[in-house]
């Protein structure tokens, strides 16, 4: 949990206790969300305020509703980009309802083949084996079009010449523009909108008198 993770807030179970039982709102608001419980601030139901609150950030897009079963959410050309999508092997990588995100692969940029850049060592940086040289996260394409730039250098602003590009490094194919364009349609149909809630910005309510104060050292 980033809460408990040293690299990332890197606090205890105690201090979280301590903040949210300090701020009054916080304690009506646990025993409003966990009704059923006697002492609802708990670290767990901490967890589980905090995953109800991530999944308002889901979106959902036509192929969310595509794989659920409504075989209509497609457009014919949409359609088409993910007959493409099976049949040359994005697949292979771009796996599950999320389209990648599980598996790495090697990856160097056109940018970094270029010269202009030296190619990230990627994996290797973490794991140091020899065998994970510049090798990237498997993307997830969920919302792919609005993510750009593209790759781990963010080198490439264009999906077109994204998927062309990873067509040719990761299947050595080379993608006809039609196939580009059907790929790019699909795409699209991965993309959906967050809810108006998950934008909103949060009103936090103030400390308590007994609110732990930060600490420097
Ligand atoms: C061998 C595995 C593999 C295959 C096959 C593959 N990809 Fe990928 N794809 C990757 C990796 C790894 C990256 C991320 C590279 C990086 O971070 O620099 C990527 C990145 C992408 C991106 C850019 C996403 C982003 O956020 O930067 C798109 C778009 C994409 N792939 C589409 C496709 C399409 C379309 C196909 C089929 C024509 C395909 N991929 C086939 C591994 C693969």
């Amino acid at each position: 949990m980033p809460i408990l993770d040293a690299v990332e807030m890197a606090s205890s179970e105690e201090h979280v206790m301590a903040v949210l039982n300090s701020i009054p709102r916080y304690v009506e608001l646990f025993h409003i969300s966990f009704p059923d419980d006697d002492e609802p601030v708990t670290f767990k139901n901490t967890g589980i305020a905090i995953g109800s609150f991530e999944r308002t950030l889901l979106t959902y897009s036509p192929f969310d509703s595509f794989i659920k079963g409504d075989t209509k959410a497609l457009g014919k050309d949409e359609l088409k980009g993910l007959e493409i999508f099976i049949n040359s092997g994005c697949i292979a990588c771009h796996v599950r309802e999320t389209l990648g995100g599980q598996t790495f692969a090697r990856f160097i940029t056109p940018h970094e083949q270029s010269g202009e850049a030296e190619p990230d060592p990627g994996r290797f940086n973490f794991t140091g084996l020899e065998d994970d040289r510049h090798f990237f996260k498997v993307p997830s394409l969920l919302n792919v079009t609005e993510t750009f730039p593209y790759f781990h250098d963010g080198s490439e602003w264009s999906l077109a010449n994204a998927v062309r590009e990873v067509g040719l490094s990761q299947l050595g194919i080379e993608l006809t523009g039609e196939e580009v364009e059907y790929l790019v349609c699909f795409m699209h149909a991965l993309s959906g909108e967050a809810s108006p809630f998950a934008r909103e910005l949060p009103v936090l309510p103030p400390s308590g008198p007994g609110t732990p104060r930060p600490v420097f050292d």
